[in-house]
């Protein structure tokens, strides 16, 4: 089976396409390259000990599709590709818009046409917006508050709106809570631009030195400490859960909604503590303000994925600490530093 991975030189994409090569996919990976470097996929190569085959291209861009699936009988695409920070697309809400809600039409515009109709999406956690209790269940009320949110919750609908209109389509859309954590090799991993907006990245470069310290957005939430409390998941757990999610697709009549995380919630400071712990290294911090959007508490009711994939977690905030750890250490200056 030959499965198009947009997306397969990013953070998850890249960790996805090893486990997909190892479970006997022959994947082709599709990336403009805007936030990945092609350092990543020599790396994947060489932990998969065989060549990818890599096509440089944009979901948005009708001619580059197109010839991917006139030259490879294309049997599922798994659909990281798009841009994922918060704040920037407060910023440019036009480039989310684009990037995610249009490039995602192009694509199963394309798809459709190649008669290609099997899709896994990457939602997020983020279409639950502000929970009124925990833990998660998917069929919580949707909400967005920045247009990075919304462009998840158009897609999800965009693409039930596809079934609706032609039920041989298989669509499966994955709602990630926060992945952490890199390949076990430490040779691929999470490589941010510039300053990282997610905890797990900043906490990493705070513990080998890059930066000075870590502010803590609010303790004063109603948590166990009063930081904030997120459902921490391992990437290749993550990574696990697409591989199990193909195995379902062939058979789906319904658009299938999945939370991946693990049903744990962690707070700031047990995330500090865990990876000072991992590495031996002082997580100098300071408490700042809450910081805008943020909720106190988020994690998945992880039941559904259980149920219907027979995938759960199987890595806990031991091991995702010491595999960012090794990460971080191996690579301080991420896919920027010397090649492999
Ligand atoms: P990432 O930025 O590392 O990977 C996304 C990849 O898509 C990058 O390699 C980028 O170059 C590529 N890309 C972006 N726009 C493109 C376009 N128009 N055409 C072709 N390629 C394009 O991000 P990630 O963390 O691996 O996330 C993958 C997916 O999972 C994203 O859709 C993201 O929204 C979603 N997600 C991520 C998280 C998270 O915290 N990392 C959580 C929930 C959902
Ligand atoms: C986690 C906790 C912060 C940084 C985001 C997106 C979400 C999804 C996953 C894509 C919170 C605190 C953080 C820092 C801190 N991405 N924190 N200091 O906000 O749960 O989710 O990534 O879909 O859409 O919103 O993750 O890692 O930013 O924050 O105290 O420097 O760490 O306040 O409690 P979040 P995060």
């Amino acid at each position: 089976m030959t499965i198009l991975v947009t997306g397969g030189a990013g953070y998850i994409g890249s960790h996805t396409s090893i486990l997909l090569i190892e479970a006997g996919y022959d994947i082709i990976v599709f990336d403009n390259f805007s936030n990945a470097s092609h350092e990543s996929i020599k790396r994947v190569e060489k932990i998969v000990g065989q060549s990818i085959t890599l096509i440089e291209g944009d979901i948005r861009n009708r001619t580059d599709l197109e010839n991917v699936f006139s030259s490879y009988s294309i049997d599922a695409v798994i659909h990281f590709a798009g841009l994922k920070a918060v704040g920037e697309s407060v910023e440019k809400p036009l480039s989310y818009y684009d990037n995610n809600i249009y490039g995602t039409m192009v694509l199963c515009e394309i798809m459709s046409k190649h008669n290609c109709k099997s899709i896994v999406f990457s939602s997020s956690a983020t279409v639950y917006g502000d929970p009124h209790t925990t833990p998660i269940k998917e069929d919580f009320p949707l909400s967005a508050t920045n247009p990075y949110g919304r462009s998840k919750l158009f897609i999800e609908e965009m693409l039930r709106d596809l079934h609706i209109s032609d039920s041989s389509w298989k669509i499966v859309l994955l709602r990630y809570f926060n992945p952490v954590g890199a390949h076990s090799s430490g040779t691929i991993g999470e490589d941010p631009n510039g300053i990282p907006n997610n905890l797990m990245p900043f906490i990493a470069q705070t513990a080998v030195g890059k930066r000075s310290y870590l502010s803590i957005f609010g303790d004063d939430y109603d948590t166990h400490d009063g930081t904030g409390v997120r459902d921490y998941i391992h990437v290749m757990d993550l990574a696990d859960g697409h591989v199990k999610a193909l195995n379902i697709i062939k058979n789906l009549s319904k658009v299938m909604t999945i939370n991946l995380g693990t049903g744990t919630g962690y707070s700031v400071l047990d995330m500090v503590k865990a990876f000072e712990k991992a590495s031996g290294k002082k997580v100098p911090y300071q408490i700042a303000p809450r910081r805008a959007g943020d909720v106190a508490k988020c994690f998945a009711d992880p039941s559904y994925a259980k149920k219907i994939l027979g995938w759960e977690a199987k890595k806990g905030i031991v091991q995702m600490c010491e595999d960012s750890w090794r990460w971080q250490a191996n690579n301080p200056d991420g896919y920027k530093g010397k090649s492999i």
